[in-house]
């Protein structure tokens, strides 16, 4: 949400901020702009995405060795060139970007009205940066003061990135709830929301923690807290390639993330799943194993696709664990007053680490003595951090908005989390456990199956891409699955579409189905198969279109319907991995049909840090 990056040393900053919010775009992208120090402070910035800021750009002197670049997803004031930012302070002598939401900047506005103040955009961020050169004037002190006493004052999340014309290699960054990543070079310091603008430059890196303030300049980098006290920088060392960030010869990412999944599920799966000795080793779980075998119950927190996940995870969690799981949407569970036990465990499950709601609800459920434990792909990012124990879904970096390998990559931890914790409480045979080591083992190449499937899938995607709704169906493990493919077609096509318990149907939504109508079913053969079928049965005679999920040389069930997308035989409890693969395809294509940003779809960002 919102993207910021920053640079001060030898080389010309420009193409490095451009470069940079390029990277950063899946994270906004309604507006773009940048700040440079070019005898005296220089600030563009425009409406649009980064490529017609650089247009603009062309002609311009863009001279300087410090500057901040911002791309913006709208939380204060529509998408505009004046609510873009850098946004200048009333001297003009500060420029300031700004990643999150000042929850209390209209008592602070109203108060620097008060004393004549003029804003110029509609944005919480104006008000901050006048805020804080205000106090710096009447308090005859320092950027770096008058930002600590401002920030004592605010609410709220942010990311902040500050330029002086009168310090001019100098930046001054802080955080409190939104990711900073300062990449440390030789003589030059590298900034961004991720690690991925400064990746070709450095490999060491400072994760700047909520309540820190940064002082940066070309060969020096000062963290404080805001009590003013120094704080050792922890420099880590960046696990990351170029390669895995672009497109790799791909259309698009989302279709490169789709593909990468055998990969993915293989990377996930290696090291810690031994299918020789039957062994799954994971640190994090065993760190903490005897609190995760006695949790009363599980609650799972999570948004958007990571909730899908965790809708799965409860299936595989009762039925292998008999531990209670409840699932939460973690925007509704923080504001909830939620009963917590010192007895519960908290899996928080998150792509980027950085979702504001999930972040603070694991907070809230820490400080009343759950355990929390993290399926996080980010390393490094917040939620991660937060969490006592986890598992790191190994994913790599997931560009295209919508989520499709970290999906496949949850459900890989979540079920050997699971399988682990039922062989250590005995809730699950020998042999089971053999079973499902070996069926999940089998994934990946399964996988790389259905994915050949494409094309035809390509050929669905235009006979029903004019469609006005669709409905989602499926039972058991495969009901998550339907809400997961309602959601990927929501995104990337813009057509409505529901997902449902195929069984539920009948309680209201069946009154939608008519000639016009594609109900998708995800049919795999599982314990609920002949239910599916007859829920089929039920839209056919109502004249729906039926176009399901299927087993491959399941002659029976395709004999029902209008369409029908295979995959290979699998456990019903690691089936999701593969039936969810058509329907990501599905969704891709049909964007693509109907000409859609397939990577940057309307509205959305990746990284979902504002509540
Ligand atoms: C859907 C999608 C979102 C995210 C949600 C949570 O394609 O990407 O629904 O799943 O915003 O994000 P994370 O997993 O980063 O916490």
């Amino acid at each position: 949400m919102c993207g910021i990056v920053g640079y001060t040393g030898p080389r010309e900053a420009y193409p490095i901020i451009i470069k940079g919010l390029k990277r950063l775009e899946y994270r906004g992208y309604d507006s773009t702009g940048v700040a440079l120090q070019n005898s005296g402070l220089k600030v563009y910035k425009k409406k649009g995405r980064v490529a017609e800021l650089e247009d603009m750009m062309i002609g311009k002197d863009i001279h300087a060795h410090t500057g901040i670049g911002h791309t913006r997803w709208a939380t204060h004031g529509e998408p505009s060139d004046r609510n873009a930012h850098p946004h200048s302070s009333a001297s003009g002598k500060l420029a300031m970007i700004h990643n999150g939401i000042i929850e209390n900047y209209a008592q602070i506005k109203k108060e620097l009205s008060n004393k004549g103040y003029t804003f110029s955009s509609d944005t919480d961020t104006e008000v901050l940066l006048n805020f804080i050169e205000e106090i710096q004037k009447n308090n005859q002190c320092n950027l770096e003061e008058a930002v600590r006493i401002a920030l004592k004052r605010v609410t709220g999340a942010y990311v902040i990135l500050l330029i002086d014309e009168t310090h001019p290699d100098t930046i001054i960054a802080a955080r409190k709830g939104s990711p900073l990543v300062i990449g440390i070079g030789k003589g030059e310091h590298f900034l961004g929301s991720d690690a991925t603008p400064m990746l070709e430059y450095t490999k060491e890196v400072v994760y700047v923690n909520d309540y820190e303030l940064a002082i940066i300049k070309p060969d020096e980098l000062i963290l404080k807290n805001l009590g003013n006290e120094k704080i050792t920088p922890y420099v880590q060392k960046l696990d990351m390639e170029l390669a895995a960030i672009e497109k790799g010869g791909y259309e698009h990412f989302m279709l490169k993330e789709i593909n990468e999944q055998p990969e993915t599920i293989y990377d996930c799966l290696r090291g810690r799943l031994d299918i020789t000795t039957g062994t799954i080793t994971m640190a994090g779980v065993e760190k903490e194993m005897e609190r995760l075998i006695h949790a009363n119950r599980i609650v799972i927190v999570a948004c958007g696709t990571s909730w899908h996940a965790g809708l799965v995870a409860e299936y595989i969690f009762e039925e292998l664990c008999r531990i209670p799981v409840e699932v939460e949407y973690a925007s509704e569970f923080r504001y909830r007053n939620p009963v917590i036990f010192p007895g519960d465990v908290i899996i928080a499950v998150s792509q980027s680490g950085e979702t504001a709601d999930t972040l603070v609800a694991i907070e809230k459920a820490k400080d009343q003595g759950a355990l929390i434990f993290g399926v996080v792909n980010v390393v490094g990012s917040s939620i991660a951090r937060a969490s006592q124990a986890g598992a790191y879904t190994h994913a790599g970096p997931e560009i295209g908005v919508a989520s499709t390998k970290a999906f496949t990559a949850q459900l890989a931890v979540l079920t050997m989390v699971a399988l682990k914790l039922a062989k250590q409480k005995n809730t699950i045979s020998e042999e089971r456990y053999l079973h499902l080591v070996n069926e999940l083992h089998a994934i990946p190449e399964k996988v790389a199956i259905v994915l050949e499937s494409a094309p035809l899938i390509k050929a669905l995607a235009e006979k029903y891409k004019d469609a006005e709704d669709f409905l989602y169906l499926g039972r058991g493990y495969n009901f998550p699955v339907a809400l997961e493919g309602a959601l990927k077609l929501k995104e990337i096509s813009y057509i409505h579409a529901e997902g449902y318990p195929a069984a539920e149907m009948k309680h209201g939504p069946i009154a939608l189905v008519d000639e016009n109508l594609p109900v998708v079913f995800v049919a795999t053969r599982d314990s609920f198969h002949e239910k599916v079928v007859s829920n089929m049965q039920e839209i056919k005679a109502r004249k729906g279109k039926v176009i399901a999920v299927i087993n491959e040389g399941d002659t029976d069930t395709a004999a029902i319907c209008d369409d029908v997308m295979t995959v290979p035989e699998a456990n019903e409890i690691v089936a999701p991995m593969l039936s969810t693969i058509p329907l990501q395809l599905l969704a891709y294509y049909i964007g693509l049909a109907k000409g859609y940003d397939v990577d940057k779809p309307r509205n959305l960002a990746k990284s979902v840090t504002v509540e």
